[in-house]
């Protein structure tokens, strides 16, 4: 398949730090098909003026808003479009299975086959008041997810943004290749009457690992009401103020990661305690944003174990954990002061 008009540029460029052979799909298919369904998905949200319950609940049992059932039609349309795109799962509608019957015939004559699990609408609790959110994707080898190891079956990921401006990040790591894991940023340039939309290279290399001290810190932590119950959040918290680190929390996951990939630092906290369980989605949030992470030099680990969210094989589609991201001697400090014995 053709990448489209708006994806062609994008296309050439993950073509030409691909290998020559054996990913033709995911860089001209695969990740134009999830980057145009980002740009179908800002069009909508734009157009959305009444945001509203569509009256059911997902299979986890979140209320489910009309704009999350029109982001998740487009990302499956897109990706139907993909001949090796073999199965598609998302927080939505958590089982993989075939996105079209032409896959399940053309796969079977490519070397690529791939399943993506993703999140349409990232941010539902913050959408009303029109603030930003994003959609998450993670492309993995296989025509399914489950027991693989994500280190090494995940290969890409997409974080799409919808703010004043429509932003993305592909991160592309190709196990057994000689290639650089990837960490690009993308801007959207709207249709015109008269041009066609456009995604643009923003950052060829986004990094949290400059060699260089930061100027400023930033801080991000999710469920702070934790810190009531739990002395080592509220301490750790305690020590970002002390230490004049600078708060940005929006609520949304997507646009609080690519606040801190944009500045080059920050410590994204998602906590795990007694009070407030696992929330995040291993397959639909966990995986493809700490891919991105590590892609760009940072880390991003279970806050228990303090291993990488990639290290341990995928169980099942509602596997959840807590997260600690960013810039890797924050996520090491703060797995340091969350796993203190308390007294
Ligand atoms: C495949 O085609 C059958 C029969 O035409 C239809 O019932 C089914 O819903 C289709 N499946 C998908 C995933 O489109
Ligand atoms: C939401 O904000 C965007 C710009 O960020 C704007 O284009 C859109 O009209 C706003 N939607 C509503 C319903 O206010
Ligand atoms: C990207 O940035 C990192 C850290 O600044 C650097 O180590 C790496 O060499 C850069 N990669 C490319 C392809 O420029």
């Amino acid at each position: 398949m053709e990448p489209s008009l708006a994806t062609a540029s994008i296309a050439k460029h993950l073509q030409s730090v691909l290998p020559a052979t054996g990913r033709e799909a995911l860089a001209t298919s695969v990740l134009p098909a999830l980057l145009d369904s980002v740009a179908a998905v800002a069009v909508a949200l734009r157009a959305a003026h009444h945001v509203a319950l569509a009256g059911g609940t997902n299979a986890f049992g979140d209320d489910q808003l009309n704009v999350d059932v029109v982001a998740e039609n487009l990302v499956r349309e897109a990706l139907a479009r993909c001949p090796t795109v073999a199965t598609a799962s998302s927080e939505e509608d958590p089982v993989e299975r075939s996105v079209s019957n032409v896959s399940a015939v053309s796969s079977a004559h490519s070397s690529e086959v791939y399943t993506v699990g993703f999140d349409p609408l990232d941010g539902s609790s913050i959408i009303l008041p029109n603030w930003t959110v994003g959609t998450i994707a993670g492309v993995w080898d296989g025509a399914t997810a489950l027991g693989s190891r994500p280190a090494d079956a995940q290969v890409a990921a997409v974080l799409g943004v919808y703010g004043p401006r429509t932003t993305a990040i592909v991160a592309l790591r190709v196990p057994g290749q000689r290639q650089q894991p990837l960490c690009l940023g993308l801007g959207y340039t709207d249709a015109s009457a008269t041009t066609p939309g456009r995604w643009n290279i923003v950052h060829a290399n986004v990094s949290l690992a400059s060699p260089t001290p930061p100027t400023t810190r930033y801080f991000a932590p999710a469920n702070a009401r934790a810190a009531a119950e739990d002395s080592n959040y509220r301490d750790l918290v305690l020590h970002y103020v002390t230490n004049k680190y600078t708060l940005r929390y929006s609520g949304g996951l997507v646009p609080d990661l690519v606040h801190m990939l944009t500045k080059g630092h920050g410590i994204y906290l998602s906590p795990v305690t007694a009070a407030s369980k696992a929330k995040l989605r291993r397959l639909y949030e966990l995986c493809p944003v700490a891919l991105v992470l590590e892609c760009a030099g940072g880390k991003a680990v279970d806050p228990v174990t303090g291993a990488s969210v990639l290290a341990t094989p995928l169980a099942h589609t509602d596997e959840r954990g807590g997260l600690l991201c960013g810039t890797a001697e924050e996520v090491d400090k703060a797995v340091e002061w969350l796993g203190r014995e308390t007294t």
